[in-house]
């Protein structure tokens, strides 16, 4: 445990060669970052009376990490450097899985490596990986150690193999940090749960519930159906903390510089384990203030600069990944604002989008989603979104209530539209999902449920109805492709590639079914992943699918999150069409979210290219000249066309 105080301010070991050979010094290179650095320290804890220690110990903690990076990964730091951006390419693309559940173990995963790059992937996002206790985990986000690897997954040394075998091959790793809570059972909330006041300082606990009173009322619930408010009473010490999400995670008191130490110790050491890209989890939560609703908040964002820039000291081949599923003009700031634009976050979820995607395929039109373009298009250059349709998490009818408007609906009736329609109670939905976290206060509630399931197929399966099965195919396929090319980078969801229904067996486990996220978390069953090699099968037909749109994006360097993109004009409500561009090359990307074939003039290319040019989709595999404005070409229902001009 580190004590403030009890540390040096110079590190004698901290001279080393990086990766090209030059001998770079810690005391150097701090030199040159520390006066930003204090200077964002000092907002956030001047007066602090650990103020000046913890300052110590957080450069003892950059110093250390420079010092012990490993010269592989200084070697990779300086090419990732020299690739201007290489989180941006157009060649990256990523899954998310849960180690358990996708092959067992983590030597379970390492021999998929091969299935996965069949694919297409090259970025592994492990689910939580660190020691969580099984029966109250939310899925590994609620820690326990934040070194310790969980032996239900393996070892320290099988992570330390799978990272090299995965260095082989090109690929990269993407890890979590929950940053925002700890479980009860940490060591640390021990402590605290024995009356340590070293360790109740490092959460926010109090002694009554007038202060949870007050911040109860403006904070919303997270999970009001399983934890209620946003306090549990611990009997252990008469005492109130504060767990925003499940009464076994305990929110972190950042105000504590001592805490933002600890932290981002454990960031700098994930970093040298090898992580590329580190999922921060939950940043929006991670600062509270009474008479606020604790998110967002600018000491928030403050924390996240103050991070970046210490990983951009120590260890700077690590980029981060803010998990902030929150309003769309919140998730932009995560990006950085001002002098820190594209200096907080590299990457953010393209949660606005998603959410975006399902309003389109739900309702056949578009227009919502294009209204939001131009606030997303605001995205400073240098960071990506993380582009996806599906996740471990529900999906957050987040966007907002003006483009609704916008369009000429009711947003409380739309988004109420929205909730039967995936949870399959409207009449004739094909979908069958789930509500997730209904609050009886406000109406409010997130949908759960596999993309397959979303899309109509486990519905169409159940009824043995090929035209609406292979109806949820091309559902499936369009989705994931209006991800994977509008920019980012695009992070599948394991299992969604061979069309996963919902599993229903979390029901059964008392640890997993208050929370029914779990239906949409399936365990592989590689009998069923084979069918992937018999032609003509749902798993083939989705995942030969896939892997042709991953090899697309491939192909193209205007898919590198450059900006580079622009609408096409707006023909059609049910069609989303954009352009992406680098150079001389020119991709036209056309989505038909409707349920009829659209018939379409080549005025829409007309623009951007000049008359009797030659586009071959790529998607279809057709060629096609462009002809005079009078003529039409058709999409087919659910169809794409992603055309290069030739
Ligand atoms: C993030 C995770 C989610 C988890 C929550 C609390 O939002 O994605 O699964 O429940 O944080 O840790």
């Amino acid at each position: 445990m580190i004590e403030p105080g009890a540390a040096e301010l110079t590190d004698p070991n901290t001279t080393l060669y990086r990766g090209d050979n030059t001998i770079v010094d810690i005391e150097y290179v701090w030199a040159s970052h520390q006066i930003e650095i204090r200077q964002i320290y000092d907002t956030l804890y001047n007066d602090h009376p650990y103020q000046t220690a913890c300052w110590h110990l957080l450069y003892q903690s950059i110093s250390k990490a420079f010092s012990s990076r490993a010269a592989a990964l200084n070697k990779k730091d300086k090419l990732k450097a020299q690739s201007k951006g290489w989180h941006l390419s157009n060649n990256l693309a990523g899954i998310s899985l849960y180690v358990d559940r996708f092959n067992k173990d983590i030597k379970g995963i390492c021999s998929k490596l091969d299935y996965l790059q069949h694919l297409g992937i090259n970025v592994l996002h492990l689910m939580p990986i660190f020691q969580s206790p099984p029966a109250e985990s939310d899925g590994g986000y609620a820690v326990s150690d934040f070194r310790k690897v969980d032996p239900r997954f393996g070892t320290s040394a099988d992570l330390e193999l799978l990272i090299e075998e995965m260095n082989k091959r090109g690929m990269y790793l993407m890890l979590d940090i929950v940053l925002n809570h700890t479980s009860h059972h940490h060591e640390w909330a021990l402590k605290a749960k024995k009356g340590e006041s070293k360790y109740q300082e490092y959460y926010y606990m109090y002694e009554d519930r007038t202060i949870p009173d007050k911040m109860d009322q403006t904070m919303p619930e997270i999970f009001p159906e399983s934890s209620p408010g946003s306090f549990t009473y611990i009997k252990e010490c008469n005492q109130w903390v504060m767990t925003v999400f499940h009464s076994y995670q305990w929110d972190l008191n950042f105000k504590n510089p001592r805490v933002l130490v600890e932290m981002l110790d454990h960031i700098l050491y994930y970093a040298n384990l090898g992580v590329d890209i580190l999922r921060i989890d939950a940043p929006a939560f991670i600062w509270k203030e009474i008479g606020t609703n604790c998110q967002n908040l600018p000491q928030a964002h403050e924390i996240l600069r103050l991070i970046k820039h210490c990983v951009q000291i120590a260890t700077p081949g690590m980029t981060l990944l803010g998990e902030a599923i929150v309003a769309p003009k919140e998730i932009m700031k995560y990006f950085g604002e001002g002098a820190y634009s594209a200096r907080e976050c590299d990457f953010a979820y393209n949660a606005t989008l998603m959410a975006l995607q399902w309003d389109a395929l739900a309702t056949g039109k578009t227009q919502i989603m294009r209204n939001a373009q131009l606030q997303l298009s605001s995205k400073p250059l240098g960071a990506s979104w993380i582009s996806y349709t599906r996740c471990h998490d529900d999906i957050g009818l987040g966007f907002s209530d003006e483009d609704i408007s916008k369009s000429g609906f009711d947003p409380y009736l739309h988004r109420k539209f929205l909730q039967e329609y995936y949870a399959g109670s409207y009449a004739d939905s094909p979908a069958a999902g789930a509500l997730f976290s209904v609050n009886p206060r406000t109406n409010d509630a997130r949908i759960s449920g596999t993309l397959a399931s979303l899309c109509g197929l486990e519905k169409a399966f159940n009824a043995n109805d090929t035209i609406a099965i292979q109806r949820s195919i091309d559902k499936i396929l369009l989705m994931q492709a209006h991800s994977f090319f509008i920019g980012g980078l695009p992070m599948l969801f394991y299992g969604d590639e061979v069309g996963y229904t919902n599993d229903y067996g979390y029901l059964a486990d008392l640890s997993k079914s208050y929370d029914n996220r779990w239906m949409h978390r399936p365990v592989i069953d590689w009998l069923k992943n084979d069918r992937i090699h018999k032609i003509g099968t749902i798993e083939s037909n989705l995942y030969y699918g896939t892997r042709h749109l991953l090899s697309i994006r491939q192909k193209f360097t205007s898919f590198a999150d450059l900006n580079n993109i622009i609408w096409l004009p707006n023909e059609n409500i049910h069609l989303s069409a954009y352009l992406r561009y680098e150079q001389d090359q020119k991709i036209f990307c056309l989505f038909n979210f409707s349920a009829h074939a659209l018939y379409l003039s080549w005025y829409i290319f007309k623009e951007h290219a000049e008359e009797g040019e030659v586009l071959f989709d790529h998607w279809g595999g057709e060629a096609m000249v462009i002809g005079p404005d009078q003529e039409w070409f058709k999409i087919s229902a659910y169809g794409m066309m992603i055309a290069e001009v030739k």
